[in-house]
């Protein structure tokens, strides 16, 4: 079984910071963790910071696959995601976004969650459209 305190095999973070937030008390438990819908929310949303981007325009999300949850977020932890494009379809994108987190006691830096959002680029009605030629300006 996987160790969750061991970031071995992602010892930084990667790609670029799409999201940075403090985890307050009203996102926790009774125990004081952080629920992981609060995280994925925030994943979710840094995805689509970069989906937007590569989309120029509006895209919804239709999956987070290979959710892992390694590290409990506590109060006060400052949360950023990384997020890297993984590929592009006709209208998809994959994006692999990682959650790090600053502890509020000890300022230590600690790999949470990862995962891979896709999210889908669509138009004024809501149905998919191609993503832009990534090479045109
Ligand atoms: C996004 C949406 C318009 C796509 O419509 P659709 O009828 O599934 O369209 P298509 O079948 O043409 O699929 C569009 C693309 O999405 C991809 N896709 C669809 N469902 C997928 C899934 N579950 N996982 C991964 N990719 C998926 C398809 O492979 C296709 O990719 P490509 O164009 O790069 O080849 C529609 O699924 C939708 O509105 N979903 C709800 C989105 C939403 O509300 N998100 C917020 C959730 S709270």
């Amino acid at each position: 079984m996987d160790n969750p305190e061991d970031n071995s095999s992602k010892s930084l973070p990667h790609g670029e910071i799409v999201m940075r937030t403090i985890a307050m008390p009203s996102d926790s438990n009774g125990n004081g963790d952080i629920f992981g819908g609060w995280l994925m929310s925030q994943m979710d949303i840094g995805g689509a910071v970069l989906a937007r981007s590569i989309a120029r325009g509006r895209v919804a999300t239709v999956a987070a696959d290979s959710m892992s949850f390694v590290s409990p977020v506590a109060v006060g932890d400052v949360v950023t995601c990384y997020a890297r494009l993984v590929s592009i379809g006709r209208s998809s994108m994959k994006i692999d976004i990682d959650a790090w987190v600053q502890r509020f006691k000890t300022n230590e830096l600690r790999r949470v969650t990862e995962g891979v959002f896709t999210y889908v680029a669509i138009d004024e009605n809501g149905r998919p459209r191609p993503v832009p030629d990534q090479k045109q300006g």
